[in-house]
């Protein structure tokens, strides 16, 4: 089984990309292996939380707000080789999975992100790799949005990785796509993460174990 946690903005950007909505859907069909793939809220999730934050929401329910929107884009990745509901929780999900080849879902509960999930169902599969697909596609050593000489980082070790994510945090461009907790799993458990952009022939390649670009952390 391949664990993918695929970013909001893949998915369901602003630009509402159809036609690369429609690509994916036919990679999920076509592609030979089994696929649990867990979408992230983007920018619906975003605009939901700072209008919930700006009428003075606690942290909780916007976390709650966020998780629909994950659900919400989950199920444009529906297929007709997909399980066709979104799973409350990762049992469910596994539970799913044995029936269907394809299962799409989104957060679980407030206190951390889809990536966290993908590892959290990895680490419950036994899988020992996950690949995380954002639209910025690797991990850099600034943010490449920002800056032209921005340099992809092609390995980083978890230590590496956390003492990364906890200096650039502090920065508002936000070069590390993960949260602490999800490090923290993979780390435990052993569990590589491939950091990709959203080309799917890059994609297939990970899944093949062959050369393909982005960032490892392991
Ligand atoms: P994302 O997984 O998209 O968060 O979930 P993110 O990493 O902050 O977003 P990107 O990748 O930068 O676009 C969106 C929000 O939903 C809530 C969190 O508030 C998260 O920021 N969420 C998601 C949870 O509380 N629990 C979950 O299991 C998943």
């Amino acid at each position: 089984m391949v664990v993918i946690s695929l970013g909001g903005s893949i998915v369901a950007g602003e630009d509402m990309n159809v036609e690369y909505l429609r690509r994916f859907r036919r990679f999920m069909d076509e592609e030979e292996e089994k696929l649990f793939i867990v979408v992230g809220g983007g920018a619906t999730a975003r605009r939901y939380i700072s209008m919930g934050r700006e009428i003075g929401m606690d942290e909780y329910s916007l976390d709650d707000i966020g998780i629909e929107a994950t659900r919400l884009n989950a199920r444009l990745l529906i297929t007709p080789k997909t399980y066709p509901k979104i799973p409350e929780n990762i049992e469910e999900g596994i539970i799913a999975s044995k029936s269907y080849k394809n299962v799409v879902m989104g957060g679980t509960e407030p206190g951390h992100t889809t990536d966290g999930v993908a590892l959290l169902l990895a680490e419950k599969l036994g899988e020992k790799q996950i690949i995380n697909m954002t639209s910025v596609g690797g991990i850099y050593d600034k943010d490449p949005r920002k800056y032209e000489n921005a340099k992809i980082i092609p390995k980083m070790s978890y230590d590496e990785a956390k003492r990364f994510f906890l200096e650039t945090n502090m920065d508002a461009g936000l070069n590390i796509p993960f949260d602490l907790l999800a490090l923290k799993i993979a780390e435990r458990s052993k569990i590589k993460i491939y950091v990709v952009g959203k080309d799917i022939e890059n994609l297939r390649r990970v899944i093949k174990n062959e050369n393909y670009k982005g960032s490892v952390i392991e």
